[in-house]
Order: C-alpha cells, then structure tokens, then sequence
C-alpha cells in the first residue's frame, strides 16, 4: 500500500513539474507583434506563436501545445523547436550540428534559464538552452524594439569539451509559420544590376538564398527577402514577414516547407566550406538577423525597419549627410592636382558640402594609374600629386568644400610593394595557379597582423591628414583562391574569421576615430547589411547610375534601408536623359554629383545648384521622414514616391514617367503619410531654369485629405520626363 502512495505522489509531483514546465512562457514583444516561446514537458524549446500581440496572458495556455510527451516519457509529435538541432526526431534542416569529440553528431538542447532587461528602444530577452549529454551550451538573445515592431535576434554556441568541436551548423536563429501558401520575393543581381526583385511561391522542399563570394558578397543575391504569409507580398496589404542578415560575407537563409506544410525559415552563416573548428571554452556568436512583420504589406514594414535603423542600427543614423562630387566616372585614374583643383571649385559652384577623391591617388613604385597595379601602397603618387593628401584637403578647403578620399584597404595588386613585401598575407592556394577577379587578391584578414596593416592604413591617413571629412571604402574582389595561409590545418574557418577579421578593424577604426563619416562600397552594392552599417553612415547602392535602372535599384534597396544610407549620384551613365531627370532621381537618396561642370549647359547648372539647395531643404522629409512608395516600376510604366517630415509639416513628392505606351490612360497619384486634417500647399520644384510647371496642382492648396485620398495628377506619356513636387503645411 505504502508503495503505491508513493508511487502516486512521485507521478503527482512528476505532473505538477510537467504541468510547471509547460505554463513557462517566454513572451517577446513589440508594440503590435510578439514571438512567444514555451518550454514543453520534455525540457526543450518551442515556438508556440509569431503575430499579432495577445492581449491576455490567460489566452496562453489555449495555444495549441507545443509537443506533448507521450505517457512512456517519448515525444508523440514534432515541434516547432525554436533552436533544432541535428540528430534528433526533426528530420528536417536544423539550426545547429555539432560533432562531439567522441565523434558523435547529435546535440539535444534543453531549457536552463531566461531572462529579460530593458535596452535603448525595447527589451532584450536572453535564454540559455544546454546539452544533457555534452557541455555545449547555446544562448539565445532577441531584442523587441518596440515602437518600430522591429526584433533583433542572434545567437552564441560555447562548449567545454577537450578539444575542439566541430560546427557544420549555426543558424541565427529559426521562425516557423503555417499558411496555405508562402511567398519568397528575393533580391538578387550582379554589378550594374542590384536588388532584381522577384518572387516565387514555395513548395514543398528547400529554397536556398545564399552566397559564396566571401567579401564582395552580396553581389548575385542581397542579404534579405520578403515573404508573403498566405498570398504574394504587396505594398499595402497582406501578411508579410521582411528579414535581413547582418553579415558582411556568405550568408544562406533557408525556407522549407515540409511534409505538413509548414514552413521554418533559417537565416544563418552560409556553412559552405565552412566546418568550424571552435575551441573548448570560445564563443561563437552568429550574425544578427533583423525581422519585422507587417500585418499589412511592406510599406509599413520598411517604414519600421528604416526608422529603427536610423535610431538604433545605422552608423550616425540620426546626424546630417554631406551631398559631394566624387570624379571618379569624370576622370578615372587620368587627374592631377590642378585638375582636381578645379573639380573642388566645382563642387562648391554645384552647391555641395564634399569633394571625394576616388581610386587612382596612391602607390610610387607601382602607381595606381590603371586597375592592374598598387592596390596596398596608401602612398601617394608623388609624380602625380606631389603636395600629397594635404595639399589637395587645403585645396578643398581654399575653395569652400570638405575633403574625402576612396581607399580599399582589403586588397592587394600583385604589382605592389606590398605584395613582394608580404605575399604570406594574401588569400591564395599554395599548389595552383592563381586565378584574379579585377586582377587583385583578398587580404587574409584571419591574420591579426593583416588585420594591424590595414587599420594602420586607415588610422595613418586620418592621424596624418586632419583635413579628411569622409572615406569611401571600396571592396572590389570575391574571396578568390581559397585559402588562407595564417589558418593552416583549420581552413573551415577562413570565410567566418575574415568577414570577423574586417568588424575588428572597423570596430578599432571607430573605437578612435568615432566621427568620420564613411561611405560602405563593394563594386556597386555589393555589400549592403546592417552589421557593415554599424560602422558605416551610408553605402552606394550600385554603380548604374542610369535614371531608368536606377529607378528600380532604388526602389528594390528602399524595402530595408533608409535613404539616408543609401548613395546616389548624378553622372554620365545615358546621357540621353535630361539632368534635370537624373538629378531628380537621385535626389531621392544621398544626393552627390559625378561628373564635370563642362559638360553643362548653364542653366543645367543653374538648376543643379537649385536642385541642392531643395534637396537640402526638404532633408528634414526625405533623410529623416517617413518614405511611401505610391507607385512601382515593377508595376507599370511610372514610378511614384513620397516623403513626409515627421511632424508631418512638409513632404516631397517624386515622380516618373518611364516608358509610357501610346494613349496610356494616366491615374492620379494619391500621397501617403500626410495630416488629413491640415492644408498643403504644392509647389512644382526642380524646375529647369525659364520654364513653368504645367501641372495644374502647382501653387494650389489641398487638404492632406484630399491629396491622399483624391491625388494629383502628376505623370504624363513622354519617357523620362520627371516631376517634383514640394508640399508644404500652411
Ligand atoms: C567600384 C566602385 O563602385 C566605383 O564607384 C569606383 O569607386 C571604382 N570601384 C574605383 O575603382
């Protein structure tokens, strides 16, 4: 009898753990959505839901469980776990394997402990999940923000074993959802062809958005998506979750719908040749992956994730950016210093705050007057430019303008002095024949005295030269001939620890010089991500500065960057376009300038120096407002955006005719963002010189209402011809 007390009062307390175990809740929230985690019977780690906040903390126990044990202790059915790893009941991709040092593959994680603390703009919630068979722990960490609905999420693996274990797998984090359809939109290119956007639905199986090119890595596929949950992903309407990975080097993120129907998405370091030797007792942290979901299409999903940058990501997200003139589609390597001279009294005559020196500056020995030589030697060519980097940042000074200056620290020309000083610091096979992309090879940043080398670069220019404003740093190679001489034995490692090599040297660089403003390039936008941009005030989005292409390059990056990030320049590129079209175009980013005077008209001139002065006027809007994309090019033969200031006193409205078709019929534009009850009156700017606008809205006065709900009509049936439009509260 005794016994069988017992035995119920163990089965008792073995049910009130259980039935404790399963009431634990982990809630992660925003203002209007949260991510809610439940540690089930068995110990470990569920999504239990992902969407719009629950208003009642009675509710939660109603959520469908997350798995259940059956009554012999064994699982009865497959999870949502929020951390899968490899060899247990989820036969599908999981988020971390890890082969032990007695060889084993397998890695059960279990629930240890969570806890939660305020940070600037939200909360940050840490929970620790633990192997009960090996000492391999894993930390999670989400941070809500929470007016912006944004969450930030990462994750680090550490263990105690021996020796070193070997990671095959380490995902940021996994998301489950379970809609009747799943739609992916991707981004994807190449140079001069950045964020195609495209979409495709998803079936049962994987779909892979990775890449493999190391440093310029982002140059095929862009480091973010969209995913339609239920239906294609749309503007103003629908499920949509947008996510992006903080990493400046291979990422993959992974969707796969398994055999219910169910889909885990899975940002992560791209493990391609990437098993990953981690030390007894190290830590290894995964990227940060960004995410917010919209309950209604993907203008308000930019909105959120463009202000949470510019308060909590991006480098300088709140201060001021320097319009320029950069001369490097005007000269190429052909300058000296009068003609750069000249070029600085230019860009005063534009009107601009910078003048930015691009590639072909440097190297004596082998000067840099082509792209087949001196990469490496941050020495002025002093037949070129004898009074060296001070002469030309006075130079820019006497005529009114800041300085900046074009490096790419990251690489080497094998015709430099570097490269006959140190060929062991350069990534190359030592059995094969080299192979070069740009006829240049990648630095091994594995190595901390590379590392050294190229902060020296970066630290002995600015120390030397109090005169430079601003760096654009380039990065014009993949990582090519794989493998890097510092790791040795350990070459698993080579594409982590160099993306990991670069954040030292940028994390040192701000460490002392935390001011200076830099502009993030990578042969175009090839790297655009929200790691970089922690160090970086803005990156240039391509080097397609066609009006037309631009268009759809801009309007593809808008979905997850602000425009303050994002560089655009006037140049040269279809110079059958009016400048009036392309400075208009450009003028919905960074505006900078990228060609000579001389080949303006005066009053092409005269309306670039307008053109700036408005830009600057209605930065309050378009650097720092809100940003409605009214009308898409992927959509139809016009493009349309909006831009309200925050205290929604003025805003600016862009628009396009691309290629109109014969007796097109035209629709107003409806503006977005605007106070309804207050009036505006529209003025057509950027006009060119001795011409009046022809839009009969111009110097009217409408309510926000109207403009919203009625709109202007503001497109006409000519190709690239362009309208701006200033509307400004009474
Ligand atoms: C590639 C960049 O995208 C260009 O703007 C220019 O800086 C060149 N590199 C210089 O080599």
């Amino acid at each position: 009898m005794k016994v069988l007390v017992l035995a119920a009062m163990l089965a008792c307390s073995a049910m009130l753990r259980a039935e404790e175990a399963v009431q634990k809740f982990i809630r992660i929230q925003t203002d209007d959505t949260e991510l809610i985690l439940q540690v089930a019977e068995n110990g470990r780690l569920y999504q239990s839901w992902f969407g719009e906040r629950l208003l009642h903390e009675s509710d939660l126990r109603n959520l469908p469980w997350a798995v259940r044990a059956g009554s012999d202790g064994s699982v009865s059915r497959r999870g949502w776990e929020v951390y899968s790893s490899s060899g247990n009941e989820d036969y599908f991709e999981p988020a971390i394997a890890v082969t032990h040092n007695d060889g084993n593959p397998s890695t059960w994680l279990y629930y240890v402990s969570s806890h939660s603390e305020p940070v600037k703009g939200g909360t940050h919630t840490e929970i620790t999940l633990r192997d009960d068979q090996y000492p391999v722990e894993v930390t999670l960490h989400y941070v809500a923000y929470a007016e912006e609905n944004v969450f930030k999420t990462w994750s680090e693996i550490r263990h105690h074993e021996r020796k070193p274990v070997t990671l095959t797998r380490y995902a940021s984090t996994m998301l489950y959802f379970s809609r009747p359809e799943y739609w992916l939109t991707e981004f994807s290119g190449d140079w001069a062809r950045e964020v195609q956007m495209s979409s495709q639905q998803l079936r049962p199986g994987k779909k892979i958005l990775d890449t493999k090119l190391g440093s310029r890595a982002a140059m095929h596929m862009h480091p973010f998506f969209e995913l339609g949950l239920g239906a294609p992903v749309r503007e103003d309407e629908g499920e949509v979750l947008m996510g992006t990975i903080g990493w400046t080097g291979n990422f993959s993120m992974t969707f796969e719908v398994d055999n219910a129907g169910n889909l885990r998405v899975i940002p992560a370091i791209n493990p391609y040749a990437s098993a990953y030797s981690l030390d007894p007792d190290r830590v290894f942290t995964t990227p940060e992956f960004v995410f917010t979901l919209s309950p209604d299409g993907t203008g308000p999903g930019s909105r959120n994730l463009q202000a949470w940058a510019r308060k909590y990501q991006l480098m300088d997200g709140k201060g001021s950016r320097m319009t320029l003139l950069n001369n490097w589609e005007n000269t190429g390597f052909d300058f000296d210093q009068e003609k750069l001279t000249g070029l600085m009294h230019e860009a005063a005559a534009l009107g601009v705050d910078m003048f930015l020196l691009d590639d072909g500056w440097f190297g004596n020995k082998y000067p840099r007057s082509n792209d087949r030589a001196g990469l490496g030697d941050w020495e002025v060519t002093r037949t070129k430019l004898p009074g060296g980097i001070k002469a030309l940042s006075d130079a820019a000074s006497d005529a009114g303008v800041k300085f900046g200056i074009w490096i790419e620290p990251e690489m080497v020309n094998p015709k430099s002095e570097l490269f006959e000083k140190h060929p062991e610091w350069v990534i190359r096979y030592p059995n094969r024949e080299t192979y070069y992309y740009r006829n240049q090879l990648v630095l091994d940043l594995c190595n901390p005295a590379v590392q050294d080398y190229v902060f020296g670069v970066v630290d002995r220019i600015l120390s030397e030269n109090p005169g430079v404003a601003y760096f654009k740093w380039d990065c014009n190679s993949p990582v090519t001939n794989i493998y890097s001489p510092y790791l040795k034995d350990r070459q698993g490692q080579l594409y982590i620890d160099h993306v990991r090599g670069v954040y030292n040297v940028l994390a040192r660089l701000r460490e002392k010089w935390p001011d200076v403003p830099m502009m993030m390039c990578s042969g175009g936008g090839a790297r655009c991500d929200y790691e970089a941009l922690k160090y970086f005030t803005e990156f240039w989005c391509s080097d397609n500065t066609d009006p037309f292409e631009r268009i759809y390059i801009q309007w593809g990056f808008s979905h997850f960057f602000p425009a303050k990030a994002m560089c655009a320049h006037v140049t040269g590129w279809n110079r059958s376009t009016s400048v009036k079209f392309r400075t208009d175009v450009a003028s919905m980013c960074k505006l900078g300038f990228d060609l000579g005077l001389d080949e303006l008209e005066p009053e092409e001139l005269e309306y670039c120096r307008a053109a700036v002065a408005n830009w600057k006027r209605f930065s309050p809007a378009i650097m720092d407002g809100e940003q409605y994309r009214l009308v898409s090019p992927y959509e139809c033969n016009h493009a349309a955006v909006n831009y309200v200031s925050a205290d929604r006193s003025q805003a600016i409205l862009f628009a396009y005719d691309l290629h109109p078709r014969y007796g097109e019929k035209l629709f107003p534009v409806r503006m977005q963002g605007l106070d309804p009850d207050r009036m505006y009156r529209v003025e057509e700017i950027n006009l060119m010189p001795g011409t009046r606008s022809r839009l009969a809205s111009d110097g009217q006065a409408y309510s926000g209402d109207y403009l919203m709900k009625v709109g202007l009509d503001v497109f006409g049936t000519l190709s690239g011809v362009s309208h701006v439009l200033a509307v400004t509260a009474l």
